[in-house]
């Protein structure tokens, strides 16, 4: 059944877990393999099918591409086992490098809004900065880095040099990283997946004051959700580097494709929901811990917006018991 304009059932903060719960443990066995595309394949096949078990109507806004590009969890595609109809945000590795590296930092994670919630980002780069409660209103695109680093410091009781600034390691941000230093913060440089550090800016025993720079769209929509659960803040900026992202832009309804984005317009309302599950160790969850001979351990966040609950969820999973798909393949037994 259908329903529209209802609010969003709280129990579904728990089947969100579940979803990302899978699509971890799925890939972690693939962590420093040097094969991303089958970790990530394992997490999307698992996430997909764990999504038939929850009770939503729901439309992939945020996913692993456009239907040409991917036959599952594809932008447009329905998931859900019927109730509420909600706009549905994937990503079931977020660092897909961290994974086959066996670097620190990769989540599964998935948002869901009432339908027409959450911003249809396209799959291009967007601009972003994003901070905790304690610094929201404090913060703006459109002014120097230096000004919002000072804003920062300041609301947060703090001098700039005891900021920590998480910026993607990437040629793009060198005037950034730069600027950063002058101004004298600590500066966190990260090899992949923004969604994480967004979200611990928002969570005050990470030790992350800033996550600032230039990533993907999808992912700011992801990390906006978080955010909007946790009272913090973000502004992002679209980056269309060609005609063709510009139309899609503009298609979206965006008149001025660079228009500066608030968190109410990444994420409309507060009724949201957002789950992740640690793949590998991170400063915001820890990864997948293997036991026994088939037990696993992960460890997740479950936020709502409505009541800002803030949940950390360990689980022992004990894998013969559950669905295939939770174990993913294991070669080398
Ligand atoms: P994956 O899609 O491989 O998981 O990469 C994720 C990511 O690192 C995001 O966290 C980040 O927003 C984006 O890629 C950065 O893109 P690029 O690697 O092109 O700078």
């Amino acid at each position: 059944m259908r329903r529209e304009n209802a609010r969003v059932d709280r129990e579904l903060a728990m089947e969100l877990v579940r979803v990302t719960e899978a699509a971890a443990l799925s890939c972690a066995r693939w962590m420093g393999r040097g094969d991303k595309e089958r970790a990530d394949q394992l997490a999307v096949d698992a996430m997909r099918a764990c999504f038939d078990t929850v009770h939503i109507d729901g439309v992939v806004v945020i996913g692993e591409g456009e239907l040409d590009e991917a036959p599952m969890l594809y932008i447009g595609e329905k998931v859900g086992a019927g109730g509420i109809a909600v706009d549905v945000a994937v990503d079931p590795v977020e660092g897909t490098n961290l994974v086959a590296k066996g670097l620190t930092g990769a989540i599964a994670v998935v948002a869901i809004a009432p339908r027409g919630h959450l911003l249809h980002a396209p799959d291009m780069y967007m601009e972003k900065i994003a901070v905790g409660p304690s610094a929201k209103g404090c913060i703006d695109i459109t002014a120097s880095l230096t000004a919002n680093l000072k804003w920062v410091a300041r609301a947060k009781g703090k001098d700039v040099s005891d900021l920590t600034v998480v910026i993607l390691d990437r040629d793009r941000h060198r005037q950034m990283i730069h600027e950063c230093r002058e101004a004298g913060a600590r500066i966190k440089l990260i090899s992949d997946g923004d969604v994480a550090p967004a979200v611990a800016a928002a969570i005050d025993e990470t030790g992350v004051d800033i996550l600032l720079g230039i990533g993907g769209a999808p992912e700011g929509v992801l990390a906006a959700a978080a955010l909007k659960c946790l009272g913090g803040d973000m502004q992002a900026r679209l980056k269309p580097s060609n005609e063709q992202e510009y139309a899609r832009c503009q298609a979206m309804g965006l008149k001025d494709p660079q228009q500066v984005l608030m968190l109410d317009d990444l994420v409309r309302g507060d009724d949201v929901f957002f789950a992740a599950t640690g793949i590998t160790d991170g400063e915001l969850l820890k990864g997948v811990r293997y036991f026994g001979k088939n037990r696993a351990k992960t460890h997740s966040i479950a936020l709502r917006g409505e009541t800002g609950t803030v949940r950390f969820i360990e689980a022992t999973h004990q894998l013969d018991r559950k669905p295939a798909w939770y174990r993913g393949d294991r070669t080398g037994q």
